[in-house]
């Protein structure tokens, strides 16, 4: 079935796109930046009768994409990369047709989303998108900005907001000033981090509430952003204290009731080992699972983000408001992704690396 709101010239067979090929057969190897390919003439995605096809203005890569299960399973026809995107309505689903209001977004509409993983992403003159992916791009802020925003700020707020601080086990805390709800938060600099910062401070969200949060990073010059533009209460570099629960006892800090790992690499394990996790507390990390849960004895695991649209329109109100700033580290060209993946791997972002499609 054909999209309605965009007449069939105005969508080429064809688009420029970037994609992760096929693993040579026989092999399973670890794919590299390197292995990604531009493609001038990659097929424009044929949409479902509930999809969306949007003219991708940029979209936005995420560090260890390339190894997501999701997208090594789909990789014999390769797959498109970078899942949050920002961009305008081409056309609409057939689906909404016969609505009365017609489709929730029209031709046209400028729209900001995290796009499944297991589907292809914006990487790509163009995306389909179902309507649950996306929502209407925050006014204030540039399409690169708006493409830095969705994964992250996401993961940050179903962490938090649905996971973890709104449990029964949880609602104890927070709710007077002398029992805070406490929270570290293992690479603060991360987008994932800074996003999670910037949703624990948000008034309009924790209205009431006291949140204490400590942050760590391994650079000197990141403590000062960590501290005075983020708001964090403590800062730690991980580098000068590698053994935090040192810290903790030197400082005489409660222990803390949620440790969000953004970081890997076993962070979380060694942090618990050392004893700064409450009783009741809590762990979630956007990489791994805790390595023996039993031993710790405590609750949480690894956690997936899943694209919520509807979330991501109380995100948008956040960006317009002022709670939540989007932080671009660097911007490429969609024939940069290559480059751009590898910066993004090297670990050094500041916030987001931004892949630029289309000019408006
Ligand atoms: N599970 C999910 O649903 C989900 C969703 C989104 C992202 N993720 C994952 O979350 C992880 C974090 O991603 P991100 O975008 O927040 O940022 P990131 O690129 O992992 O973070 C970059 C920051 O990490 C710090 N860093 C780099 N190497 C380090 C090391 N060896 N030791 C300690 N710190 C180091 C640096 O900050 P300093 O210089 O300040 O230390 C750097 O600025 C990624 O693995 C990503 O795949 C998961």
């Amino acid at each position: 079935m054909q999209p309605t709101g965009a007449s069939e010239e105005l969508i080429p067979p064809t688009m420029p796109a970037v994609y992760l090929p096929a693993p040579p057969s026989g092999k399973n190897r670890k794919p590299k930046p390197s292995n990604l390919i531009y493609k001038a003439d990659f097929p424009t995605p044929h949409c479902t009768e509930t999809q969306y096809l949007v003219k991708v203005s940029a979209t936005a890569l995420c560090p260890g994409e390339l190894e997501w299960p999701h997208l090594l399973h789909r990789r014999e026809n390769g797959a498109v990369i970078g899942h949050d995107i920002c961009g305008t309505v081409l056309s609409t689903p057939v689906a909404d047709e016969h609505l009365p209001d017609g489709p929730r977004f029209k031709v046209g509409d400028r729209v900001f989303g995290l796009i499944e993983l297991a589907r292809d992403g914006g990487a790509a003159d163009c995306v389909a998108a179902e309507e649950e992916e996306l929502a209407l791009k925050p006014q204030n802020i540039s399409a690169v900005e708006a493409a830095s925003i969705p994964l992250s700020a996401l993961t940050a707020y179903q962490i938090l907001c649905e996971h973890i601080l709104f449990k029964d086990s949880m609602k104890e805390y927070g709710r007077h000033k002398d029992l805070p709800f406490r929270i570290l938060i293992l690479n603060g600099t991360g987008d994932v981090g800074i996003q999670a910062i910037q949703i624990l401070r948000s008034k309009s969200i924790w209205r009431g509430y006291h949140i204490w949060v400590c942050a760590t990073t391994t650079t000197t010059e990141h403590e000062r952003f960590l501290r005075d533009e983020l708001h964090a209460d403590e800062v730690l570099n991980s580098v000068e204290n590698p053994d935090l629960a040192q810290v903790w006892k030197h400082r005489n800090w409660p222990q803390v009731h949620l440790i969000l790992d953004c970081m890997g690499g076993g962070a979380l394990s060694r942090a618990c080992i050392q004893g700064i996790l409450d009783k009741a507390g809590a762990t979630t990390s956007a990489l791994e699972a805790i390595c023996d849960p039993d031993k710790h004895q405590v609750e949480g695991g690894y956690f997936g983000v899943k694209p919520n649209g509807v979330q991501l329109g109380m995100i948008s109100k956040l960006v317009e408001d002022g709670e939540i700033k989007p932080y671009v580290d660097k911007v490429f060209e969609l024939h940069e992704a290559k480059e751009a993946m590898e910066y993004v791997e090297s670990r050094k972002a500041r916030g987001k690396v931004v892949v630029h499609v289309n000019y408006d």
